[in-house]
């Protein structure tokens, strides 16, 4: 870290480096299989090739004889669980779904667990797998909500409950009628998968009756809470530890079945367990983005005001959840309109749940509204900034309530400014570079501040230096980094003096990084403790007759460098080890409490981030609380070949407070990137006569590379939310990727005439 980083200054908001940085390029930062475990063996599962249908006879003697096996699990000898999982329960706690292998001969989906094999080394326990020896009596399955067979069904909510199967504002079908202008279209999406390059792992070790799982979770309570209810122990005999993890984009966000399986093998087999999936497996063990069909209805007025917007969502669940992402949230809080309806349908397919991926809901929400907007500009002649200027929402028209903070149009004018929005010629193919088109497209962003509660913990040693603690955790984006930056700066430390530890259930209670709230409200609660401290060395210091500072009033005092000293005197004052040290003190300490306002119109707030406890009342009522921002993109395609190039990006986005300008950056940039996958690259491809996917491995599954992306312009407008939380952080971990696949189609359209509605879109739907 640089000399000009390690001296106190206000270091909030500056491009600090990250302080995980070093550990990480040198291979000292321990992922969940990383940890020494004395003793430890390994478990790889066999998975089913089959759908749908039965085992009838599975045969572990070859795997059993194999050299260095210790145990075959199957349904018919694996001690069972205590609980089947729920893949939401009654406080919160989250499963990936409600449904576990290895506990009964049917098949659900391919790739569902039928046996878990563990020994003394990885190679043996992967080559024992395959000598699992199984019969099926298979059916055909159905993987598609099309699917003949398959039957459409309107559920009664969505996504564990938190979100309705169908609203309704005003009368939708009647303003349409009688609406002079109409968008009507059809979007979809390919099923996708997270793919973070750590693939989930567990490393479970029992001492006595205390369970220790070094774990690849987003959230080390949830997942505590999660297994301790299905082995039947109680949660303070469950320990988990996530120092850090290699991404998680929400596949990590709830509790698939591996983690629970791989500590009850280590029971049965009396050692630590480590089991880490395989890459192809993580195609089948967790959930995924769900393939999608969205019919969206928008009318307007002549001068291009909504009358009214009418979404109806289509979508294969698995047969024990009804999940779907819940893309009518963000439709209909986007824009003023006063008629919506959303409405959801599912069909039970062999395919296991789906689940949160980065902008569950707004991801593919915006991307229907984004480019039915867009439609509706080209239709009206408008510009396509205009037509959103037009249709702003001054308040939220999902519930009528005023925004905590809303910089959207600053958002789409400083991203006009940097892009040169205004050398578009509006005229469809009007671009050219030679034989290459050029389009020019854009779209809006927004994403929710969910409610969400945290603690944390901070010590100031006799040595003077920090210790910050919060049981959040730090999926790759920069927490380490930023809950030390605030610390340093309340505790008026040099960022090089504090210590910021995370990911463990040992430590205050956090929610579980998803849903955008890590950032806000962990560094409230980082805030609030540090605060406190900082008021107890206070009252210590102006209490001890020893002190320079004896007698002065707290807020006479200031604390620079880990000095307190008068404001008015500089010189006169003592740092923090000078006051511990003379009254014998090994340290100084205080907890922190905070919490979201709570936002949005959802009742319960994000499932991801409902753990551990729901936020309290307050500015919710009130306010409605977004990120908002806004993507401009420069595609060049070439028509003979049908591929498209993302030439230019400008992402200019409203988050509350920037902490490190650098991390919050690479998160924008990281966020457009994972869209531009969305939009061009990413597909899971079906088999459909096999149920099974064929591209699961990332030769194959593609994702954006270096060569797919252009340098990218990131600003951010400034904000100040005093609603939000005591930081004023709005939190900017998904909002990047929402709207960018409409802004990149819309690009596309401009570019040459095409309206593609269908992602990925890949160079066959353009020739
Ligand atoms: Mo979740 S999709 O990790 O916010």
């Amino acid at each position: 870290m640089s000399q000009q980083q390690s001296t106190t200054a206000n270091s909030i908001g500056k491009p600090v480096d990250r302080v995980d940085g070093r550990l990480k390029v040198t291979g000292g930062a321990r992922y969940a299989t990383e940890y020494p475990v004395e003793r430890v063996v390994h478990a790889v599962f066999a998975t089913s090739r089959i759908a749908r249908g039965r085992i009838t006879r599975i045969n572990t003697r070859s795997a059993l004889d194999a050299p260095g096996v210790l145990a075959v699990l199957t349904h018919e000898n694996i001690p069972k669980l205590a609980r089947r999982p729920e893949a939401f329960a009654e406080g919160g706690l989250q499963a990936g779904m409600s449904f576990s292998p290895l506990q009964d001969p049917e098949i659900f989906y391919a790739g569902q667990h039928i046996a878990l094999v563990v020994a003394e080394t990885l190679e043996q326990a992967e080559h024992a797998a395959t000598l699992v020896d199984v019969s099926y009596r298979e059916e055909k399955p159905l993987v598609h909500a099309t699917d003949s067979g398959a039957r459409l069904y309107e559920p009664k909510a969505i996504m564990g409950g938190g979100v309705p199967g169908r609203t309704r504002r005003g009368n939708p079908q009647q303003a349409i009628a009688a609406s002079p202008v109409r968008v009507e279209a059809t979007y979809t999406n390919s099923t996708c998968h997270h793919n973070p390059m750590e693939p989930s792992a567990t490393t479970a070790v029992w001492n006595g009756d205390v369970l220790t799982l070094y774990e690849s979770t987003q959230g080390v309570t949830n997942t505590q809470a999660v297994v301790a209810r299905q082995l039947g122990i109680p949660r303070d005999k469950v320990r988990v530890i996530t120092n850090f993890l290699g991404g998680g984009f929400g596949c990590k966000g709830t509790n698939w079945p591996h983690t629970s399986l791989c500590a009850i093998a280590a029971r049965v087999v009396n050692r630590p367990v480590k089991l880490a999936l395989s890459r192809q497996q993580t195609f089948t063990s967790h959930g995924h983005r769900e393939e999608q069909t969205q019919k969206l209805t928008l009318s307007a007025t002549r001068d291009g005001r909504l009358t009214a917007i009418v979404h109806e969502k289509t979508s294969p669940t698995s047969f024990f959840d009804d999940w779907a992402e819940p893309n009518g949230n963000v439709i209909n809080m986007m824009y003023a309109c006063p008629n919506f309806e959303t409405s959801y349908k599912l069909a039970r397919v062999n395919l296991m749940t789906s689940t949160f991926m980065r902008a569950p809901g707004e991801a593919p929400g915006m991307f229907a509204l984004e480019s039915g907007m867009d439609e509706l500009a080209y239709k009206l002649g408008l510009d396509p900034i205009e037509i959103r200027l037009r249709n702003h929402a001054d308040v939220d028209p999902s519930n009528e309530q005023q925004w905590s903070s809303k910089s959207l149009k600053q958002c789409y004018a400083r991203g006009a400014e940097l892009f040169g929005w205004s050398k578009r010629n509006s005229q469809p193919r009007s671009m050219r570079d030679g034989h290459i088109l050029i389009g020019y497209g854009m779209a809006s962003a927004t994403y929710p501040i969910y409610p969400a509660k945290s603690s944390a913990r901070a010590q100031v040693f006799a040595n003077g230096s920090a210790r910050v603690q919060s049981g959040t955790t730090d999926m790759g984006v920069g927490t380490y980094t930023i809950m030390t930056q605030v610390a340093a700066d309340n505790l008026g430390l040099p960022v090089n003096q504090v210590r910021f530890e995370l990911g463990d259930t040992t430590l205050p209670t956090a929610p579980t990084s998803g849903g955008s709230v890590g950032a806000g409200v962990v560094s409230s609660a980082v805030y609030m403790a540090c605060q406190a401290l900082r008021a107890k060395a206070t009252s210590m210091a102006i209490q001890d007759k020893s002190s320079p500072l004896f007698g002065a009033k707290p807020e006479q005092l200031a604390i620079e460098n880990g000095r307190l000293f008068l404001r008015d005197n500089r010189d006169q004052g003592e740092t923090y080890a000078q006051l511990l040290t003379r009254n014998g003190l090994a340290d100084i300490a205080a907890t922190g409490d905070a919490q979201y306002g709570e936002g949005y119109s959802s009742e319960v707030g994000h499932p991801e981030s409902r753990e551990p406890q729901q936020g309290g009342g307050g500015d919710r009522t009130k306010y409605s609380m977004h990120a908002f921002g806004a993507h401009f993109c420069e595609v060049r395609v070439d028509e003979t070949l049908g591929q498209v190039r993302v030439s230019r990006w400008v992402g200019v986005h409203a988050g509350g407070r920037i902490l490190n300008a650098k991390t919050a950056r690479s998160q924008i940039i990281g966020g457009a990137v994972y869209g531009i996958g969305y939009a061009l690259h990413e597909a899971t491809h079906m088999d459909a006569r096999y149920g099974r996917y064929v591209n699961s491995n990332l030769g194959e599954y593609h994702v954006p590379v270096n060569a797919d992306i252009p340098d990218m312009t990131v600003e951010f407008v400034p904000e100040e939310d005093r609603h939000v939380n005591a930081m004023g952080v709005k939190g900017i971990g998904e909002i990047a990727m929402v709207g960018v696949a409409a802004a990149v189609a819309n690009a596309i359209y401009h570019a040459t005439g095409k309206r593609i509605r269908d992602l990925p879109i890949t160079p066959d739907k353009l020739l």
